[in-house]
């Protein structure tokens, strides 16, 4: 039997944190108390003017391989999840396979399922090891949503922020992933889009992130619990054999009320989302970084990564580490 199983993770995440009181700063109508009761979010990060999904990619990618201890051109599948690309097209993942310097001509793509992004390539890139055709994928969660975002719209602009994970998945005889889930119901999708797009030199609609705030968030609350139930059953385990939530980190209140749904107490939950905000498809593997690298999750131990985002969209990997 073959698994898909996390050789090493990284991330990155650019400039110093923006609090909310910065946000009041820079004159959006809010406050540090109306973000902190409604969504637990403390601070994020925005990338600066001209850093791009692909850069921050590069770094979290680069700290996953050495992480992994393999190197670069070990790596013969790149699957990125992302809303916010560089470029219509070439994919983010063929822009970073050149910025890694990889020649080895293995496959890379994009993965459009905003913030369920990373669990749908991480699933993806699992049934490629799986079958044979593929041995090493990295697996990245790249956003720049500080560049959808409207400032005038204080409902949505105080929720997102920027940053990168990353993880290097490679074949193995001993567990890695156990099971996973994908779902989507596009006739949600009105009720949180990007409704735009470019077309001979103009953008056509509207280019900004647009959201039904208690809609989302009904519906989310509703997927993720059962969503990560299929997994846990899935994988023949229970609520208490799992040593470790991720889930998609928007709002601390979605956050408590899956672990509460599922039975996983506090203590086993990962949250980021007070010091990151909504990175959409980069919160997980930012989080699962974060998790490792300060000890909390060990080698041999069960995780369940969860998300749910845009079209609507969500699924969940349950993974031995
Ligand atoms: N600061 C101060 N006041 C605000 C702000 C703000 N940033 N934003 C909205 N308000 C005001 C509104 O204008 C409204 O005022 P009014 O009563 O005078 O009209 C009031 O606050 C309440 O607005 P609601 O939108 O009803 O606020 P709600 O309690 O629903 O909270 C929130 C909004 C935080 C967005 C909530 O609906 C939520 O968390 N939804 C989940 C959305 C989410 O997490 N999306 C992330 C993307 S999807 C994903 O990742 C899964």
């Amino acid at each position: 039997m073959i698994y898909a199983r996390i050789a090493g993770t990284g991330s990155f995440l650019p400039g110093s944190p923006v609090t909310n009181d910065d946000l009041v700063a820079r004159g959006v109508q809010t406050s540090d108390d109306w973000i902190t009761t409604r969504t637990g979010i403390r601070a994020r990060h925005f990338a600066p003017e001209g850093m791009t999904a692909s850069d921050m990619a590069e770094t979290a990618a680069r700290r996953a391989i050495e992480a992994a201890g393999c190197a670069a051109d070990d790596i013969d599948l790149i699957v990125v999840a992302t809303s916010t690309p560089d470029y219509i097209f070439p994919s983010t993942a063929a822009l970073l396979q050149s910025r890694l310097g990889i020649r080895n001509e293995g496959a890379a793509f994009d993965v459009q399922a905003v913030c369920s992004g990373f669990v749908y390539a991480m699933s993806i890139a699992e049934k490629f090891i799986r079958s044979g055709s593929h041995r090493r994928a990295l697996v990245v969660g790249a956003e720049v949503f500080s560049r959808i975002l409207d400032w005038n719209d204080r409902g949505t602009c105080v929720l997102f922020g920027d940053g990168a994970g990353a993880i290097v998945l490679e074949a193995s005889e001993a567990p890695g992933i156990l099971a996973s889930a994908l779902h989507a119901d596009g006739s949600h999708h009105p009720i949180l889009c990007v409704p735009g797009t470019v077309a001979s030199g103009k953008v056509l609609g509207d280019p900004f992130l647009r959201m039904d705030g208690q809609a989302v968030f009904k519906f989310a609350v509703k997927v993720l619990a059962d969503v990560a139930r299929e997994v846990i059953d899935g994988g023949g385990l229970s609520a208490a054999d799992v040593d470790w939530l991720i889930p998609h980190q928007a709002n601390i209140r979605i956050i408590n009320a899956t672990g509460k749904k599922l039975g996983v107490p506090d203590e086993r939950v990962i949250v980021t989302v007070d010091r990151h905000g909504n990175t959409s498809a980069a919160s997980i593997p930012l989080a699962l970084d974060l998790a490792i690298r300060d000890g909390r999750i060990q080698r041999g131990q069960r995780v369940v990564l969860e998300g749910v985002g845009g079209g609507f969209t969500w699924g969940a990997v349950l993974l031995q580490y």
